[in-house]
């Protein structure tokens, strides 16, 4: 069966996606710095699919590191590539860390896929590249803008690295998944989103208000022009999101990419508000939500959701769980990890 490489694989998405790839009969081998997660994590995965992924812990930004990975591993078919930093507030602060971590990693990679005599990339980017859209929903040909961070920039330039790439390199087909907001978790709560220290996303800090982590959310403003002053965004579910990665990855080993760079928006198609994702935690986990409403958070844009045509139509993949099956998942493995 293909051998896939999964960078990033014990993260939130990538050990999703690991157990949807196995799921399907890969063979899966994770490179995983273990900066932002845990070596357990691998357990979990076990615990769901019956088997483990090949684990080898190496820093991207390790060249030799990576020339030597891929010396060894020279029958990989596929690369789904998750491994960067994604801390919008730290990207901020320490913007060489991120472009040197999310970029020159990168580079490492794609010099490796480079050698061989096929190669299919799958790249983690993200809806922020959209900044605020202008028009709503977006499609893959809204504009690019400014970037709102750092960690944004890094996908806008990671992107056009593998395109340009691409054009001058017919072995290797690319993909770039745009996410929009990953939430939830995997229905057995074996494997979840374990944010280190204080949540940055908003799922995450509900969970950890509800189980008493955490004394109560804060929500960034309710005097945006939106129907309950509340932001919105596109919740999709990191189960339905993993699904889609596979998919991606098959369109390419498949041949039936229309091009060797792609891009392709995955979301519901539906945008939810702060306080509707609120209402539908407290609906679905019985439990009362202590929050206050408080000043606008920096940088934050109002509205954004995704048009899924083109995904749904050329990829044939839509989200098949809602944004009440995200909440319970993460509220049962929340109960799991803390409980
Ligand atoms: C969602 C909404 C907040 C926390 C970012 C990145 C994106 C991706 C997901 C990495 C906003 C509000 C949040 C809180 C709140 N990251 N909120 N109180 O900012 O849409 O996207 O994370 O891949 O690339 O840009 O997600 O979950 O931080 O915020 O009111 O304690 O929840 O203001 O309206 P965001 P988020």
């Amino acid at each position: 069966m293909d051998k896939i490489l999964v960078t990033g694989g014990l993260g939130f998405i990538g050990s999703h996606t690991v157990v949807e790839l196995q799921n399907e009969g890969y063979e899966v081998v994770i490179i995983d710095d273990l900066s932002n997660s845990s070596e357990n994590v691998l357990q979990g995965i076990t615990a769901i699919t019956g088997k483990t992924p090949i684990f080898e812990k190496l820093d991207l930004k390790d060249k030799a590191g990576v020339e030597a990975f891929f010396a060894k591993y020279s029958d990989l078919k596929g690369v789904i590539h998750f491994a960067a930093s994604k801390a919008v507030g730290e990207s901020v602060q320490e913007p060489l860390l991120y472009y040197e971590n999310n970029i020159g990693t990168l580079v490492y990679i794609l010099k490796e896929l480079k050698k061989l005599p096929e190669a299919s990339f799958i790249f983690s980017s993200s809806c922020t590249v959209y900044g605020q859209a202008d028009e709503l929903p977006i499609t893959e040909n809204a504009p690019v803008k400014q970037a709102e961070s750092p960690y944004g920039n890094t996908k806008q330039i990671g992107e056009e690295i593998i395109r340009d790439t691409c054009k001058v390199t017919p072995s290797l087909k690319a993909i770039a998944l745009r996410y929009f907001n990953p939430v939830g978790a995997h229905e057995s709560a074996n494997i979840g989103e374990l944010p280190i220290g204080v949540p940055q996303n908003l799922v995450p800090f509900i969970t950890q208000t509800a189980i008493g982590l955490r004394e109560k959310l804060s929500v960034f403003g309710d005097d945006y022009p939106t129907p309950d002053g509340t932001c919105i965004r596109d919740y999709i579910h990191v189960v339905d999101l993993a699904k889609a990665h596979v998919v991606a990855l098959q369109r390419l080993l498949g041949n039936k990419n229309k091009s060797n760079y792609e891009t392709f928006n995955l979301g519901t198609g539906k945008g939810s508000s702060v306080l509707e994702v609120v209402k539908a935690f407290e609906k679905v986990s019985g439990e009362k939500l202590n929050y206050q409403i408080v000043g606008r958070r920096e940088g934050d844009i109002i509205s954004a959701y995704a048009d899924t045509q083109k995904a749904n139509n050329e990829l044939g993949w839509k989200t098949k769980l809602s944004l009440d099956d995200a909440m319970r998942s993460a509220w049962k493995w929340e109960q799991k990890v803390r409980g």
